[in-house]
């Protein structure tokens, strides 16, 4: 489909994700795009800058973030031409008088504000925008997580752009639902026969999702400590990856489909609370270690982390979907920060053959697994039994390899860079509807909730491993092991 006109205003501008991961996605965004549409970008910040400052600033992390053979001087002139800034301060809406000037009334434009600032300015930004009336039909706002830190503040949150917005012009992010991967797995799953006859418990003894990272804090302390893994992955990235797993197969890729399906799942899960809280969760923070080779600091000893912080930076969870096609199928989630590899999967598990006649398969608990490997290396893993070569008939799981850089041979697309032709093209299917992220909340705050009540500090871990070993115990205790322990 074709992009229209369009203006793109970003709040938070100077921030650190508009420089690293927004700015960066639109300039590939636009070298690699030869349709002629008008592009209008615009950053909106407390610094006063001027439009040079601003756009030195930008050449000066772009460069740092998108690598040189990408990098082409003439075409950044070009996106540069498209860019300007002002001064505007989202806590100060009166400021927002300098904006229908820069729109000159273009109505005809879609035009997106990209909210890429602390969620307690969401509601009192989009009142501005209204009251300057700078809220057209084509107007999109783009709602960056975390989107409040419980049900309650998400839907205060929800409220007040709601009451600017119609649900249809409003996009919450999370990123992980742009990453190709994560749209592969639709792809897989609705796109061939094969696998749907065996998604589902008959044939599927557990599913384990990993999101692990092997960055600390990042001196983003301020935002982090009060968060912590729960909030900061699970209640967003990991909770829309289990959806994408466990939802029913939607009639139509159309937005509210998807979405439907998806809210059915969250809504699905069981409760964790207070009395199963230590039995399907653990919690961790990691000790000093060394990641890579390189020694790390402690969680405890990072800058802007207070030193008897009790925030988790690992989580690992054993859910469970309550409905027909999931009883009995454990799904375990397990995401850290500080641990030995930066690695993002989904793994899910088939029951091994009813009755062994091979050596070594069934015996040792050998089956066939599906693995979706989200980052680094993206692509899909088939593991079938097939014989070793030569003498007797020993069997070993040998995987059917697909490897997406190599099987297209084309660049990656940034998340962000997808997700925001998505918004400019109206396109709500990977974005969050309002009561998804409430059913997430929900599930979400008795589990923390419950931790408060046990009143324990998180469980030590080493910076380099694996997360604590009460996080091995919670999957043994069904007789599995996390994959790189099997
Ligand atoms: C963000 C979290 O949403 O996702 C970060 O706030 C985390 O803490 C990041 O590091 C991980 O994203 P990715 O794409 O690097 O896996």
């Amino acid at each position: 489909s074709s992009l229209k006109d369009f203006d793109l205003i970003f709040f938070g501008a100077t921030g650190d994700l508009a420089l690293r991961k927004l700015l960066p996605a639109l300039y590939y965004a636009f070298r690699d795009n030869k349709r002629p549409v008008g592009w209008r970008i615009l950053g909106l910040a407390r610094r006063g800058l001027s439009r040079d400052e601003y756009l030195g600033l930008l050449g000066d992390n772009c460069r740092q973030f998108i690598p040189a053979t990408d990098f082409d001087d003439a075409t950044w002139g070009e996106f540069c031409a498209r860019i300007d800034y002002l001064p505007v301060d989202g806590t100060n809406p009166d400021g927002f008088s300098a904006l229908p000037a820069w729109f000159q009334n273009r109505a005809d434009r879609v035009r997106v504000f990209y909210l890429s600032t602390a969620a307690r300015l969401f509601g009192p930004i989009c009142e501005g925008l209204a009251r300057h009336n700078l809220v057209t039909p084509l107007t999109r706002v783009v709602l960056e997580k975390p989107l409040g830190h419980d049900c309650a503040s998400a839907e205060a949150i929800n409220e007040a752009v709601g009451s600017i917005f119609p649900e249809q012009q409003i996009f919450r992010i999370d990123h992980y639902l742009g990453k190709e991967p994560v749209q592969n797995l639709l792809a897989l799953r609705f796109g061939n026969s094969i696998f749907e006859p065996l998604w589902n418990r008959g044939s599927v003894r557990d599913v384990q999702i990993t999101i692990a990272e092997q960055v600390g804090a990042e001196g983003r302390g301020e935002y982090y400590d009060p968060s912590g893994a729960m909030r900061d992955m699970v209640q967003s990235h990991m909770l829309q990856l289990l959806c994408i797993v466990a939802m029913e197969p939607p009639t139509s890729i159309n937005a509210d489909a998807v979405r439907d399906e998806k809210l059915k799942v969250l809504r699905a899960l069981r409760p964790i609370n207070a009395a199963n809280i230590k039995e399907k969760t653990v919690r961790g923070q990691y000790r000093a270690g060394a990641v890579s080779g390189k020694p790390v600091p402690g969680y405890l000893d990072e800058p802007g982390i207070p030193p008897d912080s009790r925030t988790e930076t690992y989580v690992a969870i054993k859910a469970e979907v309550d409905n027909w096609r999931w009883s009995g199928v454990p799904f375990f989630l397990r995401t850290g920060k500080r641990l030995p590899e930066r690695m993002a999967e989904i793994v899910v598990n088939f029951h091994p053959v009813p009755h062994a006649i091979l050596p070594q398969s069934a015996s040792s608990g050998e089956a066939n697994r599906l693995v979706i490997r989200l980052q680094p290396d993206e692509g899909v893993k088939l593991f079938l039994l097939v014989k070793v070569p030569g003498e007797g008939m020993r069997v070993k799981p040998v995987a059917l390899d697909l490897d997406f850089a190599e099987t297209f041979k084309h660049r990656q697309w940034e998340a962000y860079e997808r997700l925001l032709m998505e918004v400019i093209q109206g396109n709500l299917t990977l974005f969050m509807r309002r009561d998804e992220l409430a059913a997430a909340w929900r599930w979400v705050d008795p589990i923390l909730e419950g931790w408060h009540a046990l009143d324990e500090p998180p469980k030590p871990y080493t910076a380099g491993t694996w997360g604590p070993a009460a996080a091995s115990a919670l999957i043994l205790r069904d007789g599995l092991a996390w994959r790189e322990e099997a």
